[in-house]
């Protein structure tokens, strides 16, 4: 259904309740690809949708106008999430493409864009559609190299493409539909597994974001800003910057639960001391659920049975995941876990968070052959007391 905004400013966006993956993130929630039409004497539609979503896309244009009235297409990212319906679109309607040079050459690299006539911008590009004039700000690496946001002057009314979102499908569209906590908690998470790899570049864009008067902040996935905007500009300032909390996330895998047996008893050490403790099973739990507690966290520590003298896949899995997405390196560190004959995995983790330059604690008590029996465990337990008075 399509929702109004303003005054011939509509979401005509796609809900996508199935979708369970994302380039790695486990969407148990869904997804939106939210497109946006302003009517004006130029009609403009700003980002489009998976490819799949075309019909749907074009039913909520239909409400409003003709499809073949659209005069631009504002292409903020060329993603295919938001570029899949553009070659369609483009085919109807003769649309020009609005895009950077950046998005033009990721689109030229992705689609057949021979018969596409592109209209090139840069920051503080203006261009008047009517009544209404779109300026642009490039977000480079927010988080492609071609990513940037469109404010519509006059409406007040920022859409920020990726940057804001969150991975959920919902009947809702605005912020104060939608219970709170939950909501920035998919935001945090949306955050952690999307935007955190340049998290040092969100300051610079949140404060050009301040800059301007704002109604509305519309991203393309999930709920439009818009009695929150305040909170959510705050909250991606908290979320970029390298303070942490006094808390531990504990992920593991275990094979005959004794890898587990050490992640509570190290856990059950740390919640003793007034740490706040999340405990993972790695195989159990969206890799994207654990980075987004992460991201906060002051204590991170994976575990893994040796597996034929190498680590358990699935925490391999989670390491490699982790790497690429770099948290701060401000964390300690512990690596953890059981084996049978040769101990492999702990040196393993130990390795990808010399990666991520994260500063490592070891004791004896972190590697355990067979099963911890009951002075070990108490070890592990003294462990997690002992970590909890030590600071990265
Ligand atoms: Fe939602 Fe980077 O695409």
């Amino acid at each position: 259904m399509v929702v109004k905004i303003k005054d011939n400013i509509y979401w005509v966006g796609s809900v996508d309740w199935e979708v369970r993956e994302f380039h790695g993130y486990e969407t148990l929630k869904g997804s939106s690809y939210n497109s946006y039409l302003i009517v004006d004497e130029k009609n403009v539609l700003i980002d489009s949708a998976k490819h799949y979503m075309f019909e749907e896309l074009i039913e909520g244009i239909k409400t409003v106008i003709d499809p073949k009235d659209i005069d631009y297409i504002v292409v903020n990212h060329a993603e295919k999430d938001h570029s899949g319906c553009i070659g369609k679109l483009v085919k109807l309607s003769d649309a020009k493409v609005i895009t950077n040079e950046k998005g033009k050459e990721d689109l030229n690299l992705q689609f057949n864009t021979e018969d596409w006539e592109f209209i090139i911008v840069d920051t503080g590009d203006e261009i008047n559609i009517g009544k209404r004039t779109l300026k642009f700000i490039k977000t480079p690496m927010l988080h492609w190299p071609d990513n940037m946001v469109t404010y519509c002057i006059e409406d007040k009314i920022l859409f920020s493409n990726d940057a804001f979102g969150q991975h959920i499908a919902t009947s809702e569209r605005f912020d104060y539909e939608v219970s709170s906590d939950e909501l920035f908690d998919d935001a945090k998470e949306y955050f952690a597994n999307i935007l955190l790899p340049y998290k040092m570049l969100i300051p610079n864009a949140v404060n050009a974001v301040k800059g301007l008067d704002i109604d509305y902040i519309c991203p393309s996935h999930g709920i439009i800003w818009k009695e929150k905007v305040e909170e959510i500009l705050n909250y991606y300032m908290k979320w970029s910057s390298d303070n942490y909390k006094n808390k531990a996330v504990i992920a593991y895998d275990t094979m005959y639960n004794s890898t587990k047996k050490i992640a509570h008893a190290i856990g059950k050490g740390l919640s003793d001391e007034g740490v706040e403790v999340k405990i993972y099973n790695i195989s159990k739990t969206p890799m994207n659920t654990i980075m987004r507690e992460i991201i906060d966290s002051k204590y991170i520590l994976i575990g893994s049975p040796t597996l034929n003298s190498n680590i358990y896949p699935p925490v391999a899995m989670f390491l490699a995941y982790m790497e690429g997405l770099k948290p701060d390196s401000n964390k300690l560190a512990v690596a953890f876990g059981s084996y049978g004959w040769m101990e492999m995995a702990t040196d393993i983790i130990k390795k990808s968070f010399e990666k991520l330059n994260f500063k490592v604690i070891d004791d004896e008590c972190l590697k355990c052959r067979f099963v911890p029996k009951e002075e070990y465990i108490k070890k592990c337990y003294e462990f997690g007391k002992k970590l909890s008075k030590i600071t990265p």
